[in-house]
């Protein structure tokens, strides 16, 4: 295993601004993006990138040797989109630049607007690798699905049968509130992961390691655009990196976690729950209520750096039950309207009047006891019955 087969994946994306509202990237920013990244290749800053999108979000995959943080490529990724946003400028397309927060890069994108899923290792004889984009949603999304392909036997069957699985997996939860990870192990602590990623506003599956000798598994883009802004700018489309296969879950024990559309947080406005539905790239655009939330994947053979793919994978009919469910969730749960627990809570929205409602308000809130006394009834009925006099 010497140091040359050292790979690391790169996925990087951003919303620098779309076609058609919030519904999806432009090709001409794709390639202008795709550009940045034929020339680094060219110079063998990379060894191989895959430029694609999922809804409104421009998703740079990439492979190289220099590590995870590295701040040539998180610089390489910056210009790419700097240079779509370029176009999209140009082009009057919505939002232009909205998740560059910042005109000055200083080394690394995680904090700026982009999200980023990274992974280091030592390539496989042969590498299956599944790359997740989603779009209208958080990266807290991954939770359920992660949790069952690492930890769900009636998911994957591999953690009982494969004794290269058998062993469990570890997740590294990160607090996205406090700014702090803890790292637990499955199976033995299930229900106290499931306490905490059950939160997947707070607590989102950042990594994902093989316990029997620390091999990474997976890793999930944990950027929360609303906590780096200091206000809410955008929910932060989460993207993943799954390895699969020998040791690992199968492909097909991975994208079975994704047959049930889950209920995540985004949709219209970033302020809306709905289920995240399954679909391939053709389909990867967002229409109705701005939705529903959106997944991609793609699988790759990532052979001697380069990435060898992609397999469109949730583009098949296996997937079309688990998209009609959602069109069924969706019809359900769009007509609670403005109620919760369709739209989220107060603390979650990316939208709100609420303060600006109960500012108006102020002065017309009265206290509940002073209220009853006023609305007492004049007429009495017992008054009424007995005919008494009344005033
Ligand atoms: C959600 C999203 C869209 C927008 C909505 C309103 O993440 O991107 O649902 O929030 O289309 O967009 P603005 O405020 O830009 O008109
Ligand atoms: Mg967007
Ligand atoms: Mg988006």
């Amino acid at each position: 295993m010497g140091e040359e087969r050292r790979i690391t994946i790169s996925v990087i994306k951003a919303d620098i601004g779309s076609l058609a509202g919030h519904h999806k990237v432009h090709p001409d920013t794709m390639a202008a993006a795709s550009r940045i990244l034929a020339e680094a290749k060219s110079k063998g800053v990379i060894i191989d990138y895959y430029v694609t999108h999922v809804g409104d979000d421009l998703e740079l995959i990439m492979t190289h040797r220099k590590g995870i943080d590295s701040p040539e490529i998180h610089g390489l990724a910056w210009e790419a989109f700097k240079k779509a946003t370029e176009v999209a400028k140009e082009l009057g397309l919505y939002a232009a630049g909205q998740d560059l927060l910042s005109d000055a890069f200083s080394g690394n994108v995680r904090g700026l607007g982009p999200g980023v899923a990274e992974m280091e290792f030592v390539e496989r004889k042969s590498e299956p690798i599944i790359v997740f984009m989603a779009d209208k949603t958080e990266p807290g999304a991954f939770n359920l699905p992660l949790f069952k392909v690492f930890a769900d036997p009636f998911t994957t069957a591999g953690l009982v049968i494969d004794p290269r699985l058998h062993g469990g997996f570890k997740f590294e939860i990160l607090d996205v509130f406090e700014g702090k990870y803890v790292v637990m192990s499955a199976p033995e602590e299930m229900y106290d992961i499931l306490a905490l990623i059950g939160t997947p506003a707070r607590y989102v599956i950042k990594r994902i390691y093989r316990k029997s000798d620390n091999e990474i598994a997976a890793v999930v883009s944990s950027e929360r655009l609303n906590l780096i802004a200091g206000r809410y700018v955008g929910k932060d489309d989460p993207v993943a990196i799954v390895r699969a296969q020998s040791g690992f879950p199968a492909v097909g024990e991975i994208l079975e976690a994704f047959a049930f559309p889950h209920l995540v947080a985004g949709w219209m406005r970033g302020s809306h729950f709905g289920p995240l539905m399954p679909v391939g790239l053709k389909d990867a655009k967002c229409t109705r209520f701005d939705g529903p939330p959106r997944i991609v994947a793609l699988g790759f053979n990532v052979s001697k750096g380069r990435l060898i793919g992609p397999a469109d994978l949730f583009d098949d009919p296996a997937f079309d039950e688990t998209r009609r469910l959602a069109q069924t969730i969706a019809e359900y749960i769009r007509r609670h309207g403005p109620f919760m627990p369709h739209r989220l809570g107060p603390e979650e929205m990316e939208y709100t009047t609420l303060p600006e409602v109960l500012e108006k308000l102020k002065d017309r809130f009265v206290e509940a006891k002073e209220y009853e006394k006023r609305i007492k009834p004049k007429l009495r009925h017992s008054a009424l019955l007995s005919g008494e006099p009344h005033e």
